[in-house]
């Protein structure tokens, strides 16, 4: 099986190419990219891979807000010419998003499934669900990952980030922290992900998925786990979102269940503080080893 992989060289793809195994074919925006739609085409046609695994997209959430077109065109205009692609060619489609696409129903306090109906509350969300219908529209045989909250090892070094990277790095300089209380999610690893995905997309799974580690806690909650479990004095403080003010609006309240993939047989992942304990051993190891 030959599985090409958009945004291969991020932190999804960058775990999720090794558990796919030799058959995958890493693809960065030089080879396909999403707001140059011709690409497409250019090279899928000539690789002939039997999958199409989509880890690209614009991922500035706050910026969208001022370049609402930029998102859209990456997260959804471009994928119809993808999505066609793979209909016309008779090949399975494997694409991302985003927890983002809910947060409209201010009162939610129970895990979203995948019947819910979303709702998202920025540029970002909407044009993450945006892609979503693209994809479900033009291509029937494909599969759709809601995630929430990534890091990966990947992205502790280099030209990467995520947000445990940034805790560590304000707090290594010693300034003091304010992080949203109000905002519950789950943060999930890309190992972790990658690894379940790599076996839904061997299984050929259909429809929409949710797939997070288990539990559930604040963005301030995170950021406390991170220095209790990475053992960093830090200062932290919680700050509500209308204080923090960030230019877009995100859910209050967005963990999902992930019922579906249990349905399809797999264990639900490992809980968000193991797997961030495992991470902050890992980075380590990565930034020893260079
Ligand atoms: N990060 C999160 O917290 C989070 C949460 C929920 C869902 N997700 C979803 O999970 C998926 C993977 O996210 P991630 O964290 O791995 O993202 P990431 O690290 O930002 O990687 C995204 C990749 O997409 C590539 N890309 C951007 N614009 C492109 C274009 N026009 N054409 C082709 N490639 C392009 C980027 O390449 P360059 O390096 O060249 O820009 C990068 O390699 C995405 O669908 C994202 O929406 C992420």
């Amino acid at each position: 099986m030959k599985y090409a992989v958009l945004g291969a060289f991020g932190q999804l793809g960058r775990d999720l190419c090794p558990v796919l195994g030799e058959g995958a074919i890493p693809l960065d925006r030089t080879k396909v990219d999403l707001g140059i739609p011709e690409t497409i085409p250019q090279c899928l046609d000539e690789i002939n891979p039997d999958v199409v695994v989509n880890c690209a997209a614009y991922n500035y959430v706050d910026k969208a807000e001022t370049e609402p077109s930029d998102a859209m065109m990456i997260n959804a205009w471009g994928l119809k010419k993808l999505s066609q692609w793979c209909k016309t060619k008779g090949k399975y489609l494997v694409h991302f998003s985003t927890d983002y696409v809910f947060g409209m129903d201010r009162l939610r306090k129970s895990p979203y499934r995948e019947n819910d109906l979303p709702g998202p509350v920025s540029n970002y969300g909407i044009s993450k669900l945006a892609g979503e219908f693209v994809v479900g529209a033009n291509c029937p045989n494909h599969l759709i990952i809601r995630t929430c909250g990534l890091y990966g090892v990947w992205g502790s070094g280099g030209k990467g980030g995520n947000f445990v990277e940034t805790m560590l790095r304000v707090a290594g300089q010693g300034k003091p922290l304010k992080v949203v209380s109000d905002q519950f999610c789950t943060p999930t690893y890309t190992k972790d992900l990658a690894l379940v995905s790599a076996f839904l997309i061997k299984k050929n799974a259909q429809g929409l998925i949710h797939l997070t580690n288990q539990g559930s806690c604040s963005w301030y909650e995170f950021a406390r786990a991170i220095f209790e479990l990475g053992q960093v004095e830090a200062s932290v403080s919680p700050i509500s979102s209308v204080e923090y003010n960030a230019p877009a609006l995100r859910p209050g309240y967005s963990v999902m269940e992930t019922w579906r993939a249990e349905e399809l047989g797999f264990s639900p992942l490992r809980s968000w503080r193991n797997a961030l304990s495992d991470y902050l051993v890992e980075r380590k190891i990565k930034n020893r080893n260079g």
